[in-house]
């Protein structure tokens, strides 16, 4: 594998040479250069957090998976890694697709991956054969791959990205797959050694028929319950939900070994933004269910593909957590306060009617905190446009109160994909917004993490202010703090 890792290595660097970054990320996770798509083998392992990540190193588009990488002591700054797995046998010749990381008590990573390969390299329509395979890593920087674990069943067409965990002695893995019939289900495995993996049932279906497949699953406790989460592909929008064609979201339900998956609730959106895709979790050393996010790009490709030399990336690290209702929340980690480097507290006011005021003149990486008392309140919008250049270009976030909504809209999105997506706000009378702006991107949680949207916003040149507004009546302000946030790269020129 040595090879193939160093020429991807060496073809990355030729994109670095000419990569702008107009827009790339201060404080997200990033290829240096080329494509980036789902978060993979997320794990704590010899006192590093770990994250891979599904990565074309000859592109900007999706193509030929490797795995990339980047570890880091505390969540907050990153370090390079180099490529960690390139195609390097049969099974997984035209790409290393998504999968998970656990640690075994020996101590070493062991890695479950999709192994994939097209029937017909030049006409894909012709299909391809995904398998299970096994990696183990002493570091977590070499892998050794050990080849398929759990082969292709006879018929099934697509089968991928396990999800692995331990319950008492017994390891599980979660695994897509869509079945004879076209729909997408879950397959759940067990295994007494992590390397011999038995079927044990069909976990899950979903109910709707139209979903053919449902990507990266993964099921994780969280309190009393166990929860769910998939990226369905291919179904159709449906009123503010489902809008990105292929979407995640979760099912909140109880589960025990042996046991049938017993949903308690329908299938809700973990994130209502454009850009939120194959999320996978793993568990903190304290405890603490973690998850990454891709910022997908599967509807209209994103700005930076024609020009930039990178393509996508990672939400920040977000907490879950679940509510007495059994909502699936999710908020950036305590630790992330560590990025910022300046704080400006606007303490408590009264924005007049129809009035703006600029928080920053200019910003290429903020974090808003907004409180404000709605029952106080007589604006129709408490209005935050960020990334607003000389021209008027900006993505306008806001809290509609005829709608009792959060919105984060792209009509005056200076380049991109424009649209709006919004989510129900779950505050009652206390707006709290924190809003997580990088150079290409914007993240909106809102009522602590109740609801979450994540969207690429691309600025125009110039100056980028942050800019509160109200309309058509008045915002009571309790609390109102920006801060500027620095990069999570320990070496920012790589
Ligand atoms: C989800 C996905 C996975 C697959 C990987 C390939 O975005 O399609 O199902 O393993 O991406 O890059």
């Amino acid at each position: 594998m040595k090879e193939q890792l160093d020429h991807a290595e060496r073809c990355v660097d030729a994109m670095l040479a000419a990569r702008d970054d107009r827009w790339y990320p201060a404080f997200h996770i990033a290829a240096r250069a080329g494509w980036l798509n789902d978060p993979n083998g997320l794990c704590y392992f010899k006192g590093r957090y770990h994250v891979y990540f599904q990565h074309n190193p000859f592109d900007t588009t999706w193509g030929p998976m490797y795995w990339g990488h980047a570890s880091s002591e505390d969540m907050v700054t990153w370090r390079r890694e180099p490529i960690a797995l390139a195609p390097s046998i049969e099974a997984d010749q035209h790409g290393v697709f998504s999968g998970s990381a656990v640690v075994s008590d020996d101590g070493l990573l062991y890695v479950y991956y999709t192994g994939h390969r097209w029937h017909d390299e030049d006409e894909w329509s012709r299909g391809a054969t995904q398998v299970q395979c096994l990696a183990t890593s002493a570091d977590g920087v070499n892998f050794d791959v050990h080849g398929v674990i759990i082969d292709c069943p006879e018929g099934i067409t697509e089968f991928r990205d396990p999800k692995v965990w331990r319950t008492g002695d017994t390891w599980f893995m979660v695994v897509a797959a869509r079945s004879l019939a076209g729909v997408g289900q879950i397959w759940l495995y067990t295994s007494a050694d992590m390397v011999r993996w038995a079927f044990d049932r069909v976990l899950f279906e979903d109910p709707d028929p139209r979903a053919g497949m449902l990507e990266c699953p993964d099921l994780f406790p969280l309190g009393d319950r166990w929860v769910l989460i998939y990226s369905a592909m291919s179904l159709p929008a449906d009123g503010y939900r489902t809008r990105n064609g292929h979407n995640s979201g979760y099912v909140v339900g109880t589960w025990a070994p042996g046991e049938d998956f017993v949903p308690l609730t329908g299938f809700s959106p973990m994130d209502w933004g454009h850009q939120f895709y194959a999320p996978q979790t793993f568990e903190a050393p304290d405890g603490r269910r973690v998850v990454y996010g891709w910022m997908s790009a599967l509807s209209v490709p994103p700005a930076t593909q024609q020009a930039d030399g990178w393509c996508g990336q990672l939400t920040v690290p977000r907490e879950l957590f679940l509510d007495a209702d059994h909502r699936l929340g999710s908020r950036p980690i305590a630790e992330l306060a560590g990025l910022r480097t300046e704080t400006i507290d606007f303490g408590a006011f009264e924005l007049g009617v129809n009035e703006d005021k600029v928080l920053l003149a200019d910003a290429e990486a903020a974090e808003i905190e907004l409180v404000v008392d709605l029952a106080a309140t007589t604006s129709d919008r408490v209005g935050l446009s960020v990334h607003k250049d000389p021209d008027g270009h900006a993505t306008f976030v806001c809290y509609d109160d005829l709608a009792d909504r959060v919105s984060i809209d792209r009509r005056l999105a200076a380049h991109g994909d424009r649209g709006y997506r919004s989510a129900p706000h779950p505050g009652g009378d206390k707006l709290t917004l924190r809003v997580l702006v990088d150079r290409g991107s914007v993240e909106v949680f809102a009522a602590d993490g109740l609801a979450a949207l994540s969207s690429y916003s691309f600025p125009g040149e110039g100056p980028r202010a942050v800019e509160l507004s109200s309309e058509s009546g008045t915002i009571k302000v309790d609390s109102l703090t920006v801060h500027r946030l620095g990069t999570i790269w320990a070496d920012p020129d790589r």
